[in-house]
């Protein structure tokens, strides 16, 4: 199979592309395609083939987002429709990569994919309307929504709890803001999945379990054996620009419908710590002196 990935640069593409070894892959970031744009849309699409293609660029500075609504309309609204538009004309496939974001987060109870969409930030309404156009521009398209994502490589909440950690004794963090963590090579695992799996329309896809941002600092602290106390908090303490969803679990159904299933966040954070150690230790070896 043939996949051109937009967006292989960042957290979740660069998993994308060691995930997708089996297939013929091409990764593309903003310098080799700015998906704001048709024509090198339009140009990489007739360069690589695909039968592919999987959309994972985005601003994802969600508080940029509130303060710089036209670059976020402009990558996760107009990008995405480029992408959609030029897979249309070339008849590949399209797998769009969106959010819980879409959602309001008034729930309690997770979140189907059929839920009616109700962003509350900027960030939320450019991915929820690219989703709505895409719908409309390719019926056939698969939407994969995650959340929380994390992996080694970019910036992420377990690596910010881990920089704290290793100069703090305390740290607040909020404890009335629950989802699902989501690793992101389990992710990228799944989405090649269901790309061979012909997938079509929403699919829910994180890690399985849920917890607050308060239960997972805790477990990062306690699963990397630091001593560390974090305090629970609560939203209001931390006035941000862009709204965040008190309740964004969303339901595994779609993605077990085609037989995929993603391991506990729990174990994806130990598996985590295992890479970022490996990492770490790969890079002190060959910055150390006296090494050849
Ligand atoms: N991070 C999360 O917690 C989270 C949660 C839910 C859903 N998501 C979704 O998951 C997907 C992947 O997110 P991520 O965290 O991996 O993002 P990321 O690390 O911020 O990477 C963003 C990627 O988009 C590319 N990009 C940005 N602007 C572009 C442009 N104008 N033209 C072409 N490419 C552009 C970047 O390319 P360069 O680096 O080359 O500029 C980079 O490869 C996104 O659709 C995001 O909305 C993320």
């Amino acid at each position: 199979m043939r996949i051109t990935i937009f967006g292989a640069t960042g957290l979740l593409g660069k998993p994308l592309m060691w995930e997708s070894k089996a297939d013929e892959v091409t990764g593309l970031g903003s310098k080799d395609a700015d998906i704001r744009d048709v024509a090198p849309v339009r140009r990489a699409i007739a360069n690589t083939h695909p039968d592919w293609i999987v959309n994972a660029a985005a601003y994802t500075d969600v508080d940029g987002c509130e303060s710089n609504q036209q670059l976020a309309l402009a990558v996760n609204w107009r990008g995405a429709v480029n992408i959609a538009q030029v897979a249309k004309e070339s008849g590949a496939r399209l797998l769009f990569v969106s959010t819980d974001y879409v959602f309001d987060g008034l729930g309690t109870t997770p979140y189907e994919p059929d839920h009616p969409r109700a962003p509350r930030s900027v960030y939320g309404r450019s991915k929820a309307e690219a989703e709505e156009e895409i719908t409309r521009i390719s019926p056939d398209a698969c939407i994969v929504r995650t959340s929380w994502l994390f992996g080694v490589g970019g910036k992420c909440f377990p690596d910010t709890i881990l920089k704290l950690a290793s100069s703090r004794s305390t740290i607040d963090v909020v404890n009335d803001q629950r989802g699902s963590p989501t690793h992101a090579p389990d992710l990228a695992r799944a989405i090649i999945s269901l790309c061979h799996a012909s997938a079509k329309g929403i699919v829910h896809a994180t890690n399985s379990g849920d917890c607050t941002w308060f239960e997972f600092a805790r477990e990062i602290v306690r699963s990397a054996g630091l001593n560390t106390v974090i305090h629970p908090t609560t939203s209001d303490k931390f006035i941000r620009p862009a709204e965040r969803p008190r309740y964004s679990v969303l339901s595994p159904a779609s993605l077990h419908r085609y037989g995929i299933g993603m391991p506990h966040w729990k174990e994806a954070l130990r598996n985590y710590l295992s890479i970022r150690n490996a990492a770490e230790r790969s890079s002190s070896n060959t910055s150390a002196p006296g090494k050849p």
